[in-house]
């Protein structure tokens, strides 16, 4: 029975499935294993089912003979020296699609909680500060109905956070590569504007590329100098393609209004300022966290490497 590694703990309904083909070892403790233990787990695997967290480079790669496939439960791969793989002959696989609208669900959320400062009001109340029961000048946050969204990096999860905006009756602006259809342009009521006209009429900044040297700091002080003193800036993409000095630098500044950030520089580490600042919102890389679609990732992940280990196609091939 070939052997694989599941690098972190998954459902065990995915282990049980995976251990009728497969003599599976599976990280159930969830402890995240260090480059070099990674590396002596990795050994005589055929293939591992991932994390981001699990970085896969040509060090590790050079001691994993027998390595087959790598198949990441994420529709990101910046863990992975994909072009190291290929040379190689490992295939790389991930899980795109499946997690647009919970990670468009949670990119809203952010976007909402900062704007109405529900983290800060949240504290207040449970602190004890709450003497008065109303009054008018509480918490006075950003309205998000007609406001103007923009949106840099259009792929699937760009497009499933412009739908949910029609419901505030919003003007919807993206910066992509790549200019929609027409139809797709209409059905979003979106339109397509360079970054910087993006940056100076948005009251919602949200940043949902993949990282890549091309993204990296995508976001920094330049681009924040350009926003509106009452935006907001959304980051669920990845830690790197803001520039989170320049960002708490910016919110302490009050530049702009305020920030939500699933992803961070270097996480689970946070920038030291960042964490003391009220007008940022922070969740731990909960993009896709429902129940459901992580069942759905880990089964599609599992999918992927089963279909490499036995000869087939995988459904979502990187490489
Ligand atoms: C999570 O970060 C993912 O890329 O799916």
């Amino acid at each position: 029975m070939r052997k694989i590694l599941i690098t972190r703990a998954v459902f065990p309904e995915v282990v049980a499935a995976l251990s009728r083909r497969f003599e599976v070892v599976h990280n159930a403790e969830d402890r995240p294993w260090p480059p070099e233990e990674l590396a002596r787990r990795l050994e005589g695997v055929s293939g591992a089912m991932a994390t981001v967290m699990d970085k896969f480079d040509e060090p590790i790669l050079a001691q994993c003979a027998q390595l087959k496939v790598i198949s990441n439960i994420a529709v990101g791969y910046n863990n992975i020296d994909v072009p190291a793989c290929t040379r190689r002959g490992i295939r790389v696989t991930n899980t795109p699609g499946v997690l647009d609208d919970t990670t468009a669900d949670l990119t809203w959320s952010l976007l909402m909680a900062a704007a109405r400062r529900i983290a800060e009001a949240d504290a207040y109340v449970r602190r004890g500060d709450w003497k008065i029961a109303f009054g008018v000048q509480y918490f006075l946050g950003q309205d998000i109905h007609h406001a103007t969204l923009g949106i840099i990096g259009m792929g699937r999860i760009g497009q499933a956070i412009a739908r949910r905006a029609s419901g505030f009756d919003m003007r919807v602006l993206y910066n992509n590569r790549s200019r929609l259809s027409e139809s797709d342009e209409k059905r979003l009521n979106a339109t397509r504007v360079e970054r910087d006209e993006l940056l100076a009429q948005s009251d919602f900044v949200v940043v949902m590329v993949p990282y890549s040297p091309a993204t990296h700091h995508m976001i920094g002080a330049a681009e924040i100098a350009k926003m509106k003193p009452n935006a907001i800036l959304v980051n669920s993409a990845r830690g790197g393609v803001v520039d989170d000095a320049a960002l708490v630098e910016a919110l302490k500044a009050r530049r702009i209004a305020g920030a939500g950030l699933d992803v961070f520089e270097g996480e689970p580490k946070l920038h030291p300022e960042l964490a003391a600042l009220p007008n940022v919102v922070l969740t731990p890389h909960i993009g896709s966290a429902s129940r459901a679609t992580r069942v759905v990732m880990c089964n599609a992940a599992a999918g992927n490497m089963t279909a490499v280990l036995e000869g087939r196609e995988p459904a979502n091939p990187v490489n």
